[in-house]
């Protein structure tokens, strides 16, 4: 079998957790270079993969200036610096596994779908849900007919107060205009997911939402702008920095602060950085609530919740049938099978790893696939498409537009006037 070189743009935390497979697969996957401005992430990437100095760069222009390194380039960079070296990837004939979200800009994701398309380039989208054993076991249960036909879907996004602060509120993506809406910088996936499961193109979408709890006037009395500048709320408050950032027990959100993941230097980080401020004086707008509905060309209707008032981060979904019900919780790995007519039902547990980290195995079978693709060179075809993520974004781009106008979108027209725009 030949080894798939990739070369990573973006050494973050994204970055790292897809080319580690290349660390414990040595003879099936290699890194061979890295681009990242960022010096103490690229020397530490450099060493863990073994690089030569040659092959590390500050900028990912400078390593797409090169004559072709790799097989295929992983763009791992934040959502707003997606378009540009994704462009610049495929011309110089590299396959691409792009980060979600693809951009904040419709009208970039249409013209990077179409520019892979016309160069017959693999251009994968880290949709990572598809790839866990909890969707793709309800996937293969729908196609099985084992709740009949499929009529209605209620899809939960329960975000995680911590998660909600700690991303969403203190943040790489707090701010929409900074990174993009909370339907694109975290839902594009359960849009994805529901277009999958729904088995045909969305028709119409309509949305609500606001952002209600992290505003200032919810702050406690007196609370000051930073939690370690003597905030009198610093017992009672949930979201008081040094709970999440001084335990002892490091974990990602820690890494996100710091690289050095020292007590001295996560006190710094948060005496100094972002993730110190006060959650109710922060520059966030992204919401804190909003629902999506859908309707499919086949008739399906979905709905959409998508809230960071849960204890849990993880996804909860209850699919409706002719002839029975699907319920699961992926937090739980268990799928619930109900068969109408039958006083008892099946349940389903499943052997993955649930949580934030990995996505249930997520992450994982998305790099596989997308090696395997790289491998047959584009002959083969995946559980994804950039047709089909190009769909699903423009559905969440759709429910934003909904969020913002009070309109109910029809996603045709919707997508039409942004082809136009693309090929314009
Ligand atoms: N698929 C998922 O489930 C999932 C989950 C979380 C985040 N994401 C997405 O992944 C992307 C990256 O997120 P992250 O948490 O790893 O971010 P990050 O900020 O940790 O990493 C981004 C890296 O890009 C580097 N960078 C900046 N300018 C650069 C340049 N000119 N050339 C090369 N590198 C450059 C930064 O220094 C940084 O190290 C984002 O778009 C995010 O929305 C996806």
């Amino acid at each position: 079998m030949s080894k798939v070189k990739l070369a990573l743009i973006g050494a973050g935390l994204r970055g790292i957790n897809y080319t580690n497979v290349a660390i414990s697969n040595p003879d099936e996957v290699e890194v061979v270079a890295v681009a990242d401005p960022w010096e103490e992430r690229r020397l530490n990437f450099q060493e863990a993969h073994q690089l030569k100095d040659e092959m590390c760069f500050t900028d990912w222009r400078e390593m797409l200036s090169q004559p072709k390194l790799a097989d295929a380039v992983l763009v791992c960079t934040q959502d707003n610096m997606h378009f540009e070296p994704t462009m610049k990837a495929l011309e110089a004939g590299y396959h691409v596994l792009l980060e979600k979200p693809m951009s904040p800009d419709p009208v970039e994701c249409i013209k990077m779908g179409e520019k892979a398309k016309e160069l017959g380039l693999v251009f994968s989208i880290c949709h990572v849900l598809r790839y866990t054993r909890f969707f793709g076991t309800i996937k293969h249960m729908i196609e099985e007919g084992k709740i009949g036909r499929l009529m209605s879907i209620q899809h939960n996004e329960n975000v995680g107060y911590w998660h909600q602060a700690h991303s969403f509120v203190r943040g790489n993506w707090r701010n929409s205009k900074e990174s993009s809406p909370m339907i694109l910088a975290k839902s594009c996936h359960d849009m994805d997911i529901m277009l999958w499961l729904a088995g045909a193109s969305c028709k119409r979408i309509s949305s609500f939402g606001s952002l209600s709890h992290f505003r200032a006037e919810n702050a406690p009395k007196g609370a000051p702008k930073r939690c370690l500048d003597g905030c009198p709320a610093a017992d009672t408050c949930i979201y008081y920095a040094p709970k999440t950032y001084l335990i002892d027990e490091p974990n990602w959100m820690q890494l996100a602060i710091s690289n050095d993941l020292s007590y001295e230097a996560r006190q710094k980080a948060i005496e100094e950085g972002p993730y110190g401020r006060c959650v109710y004086h922060c520059d966030n707008d992204v919401v804190d609530h909003q629902v999506v509905n859908m309707e499919f060309d086949n008739e399906v209707t979905a709905v959409f919740t998508m809230s960071a008032f849960t204890q849990e981060c993880s996804r909860t979904i209850k699919l409706m049938g002719t002839a029975g019900e699907i319920r699961g919780a992926m937090e739980k790995n268990e799928i619930e099978w109900i068969r109408f007519g039958q006083e008892s039902s099946e349940c389903i547990h499943l052997d993955t790893p649930g949580g934030h980290a990995g996505h249930g195995g997520g992450d994982e079978g998305l790099v596989w696939d997308f090696i395997k693709l790289v491998r047959a060179n584009g002959s083969e075809k995946g559980l994804t498409s950039a047709d089909i993520s190009v769909q699903s974004h423009l559905m969440s781009f759709a429910a934003e537009h909904s969020r913002l106008t009070g309109e109910v979108v029809s996603l045709s027209s919707f997508a039409e006037q942004f082809a136009a725009q693309a090929n314009a």
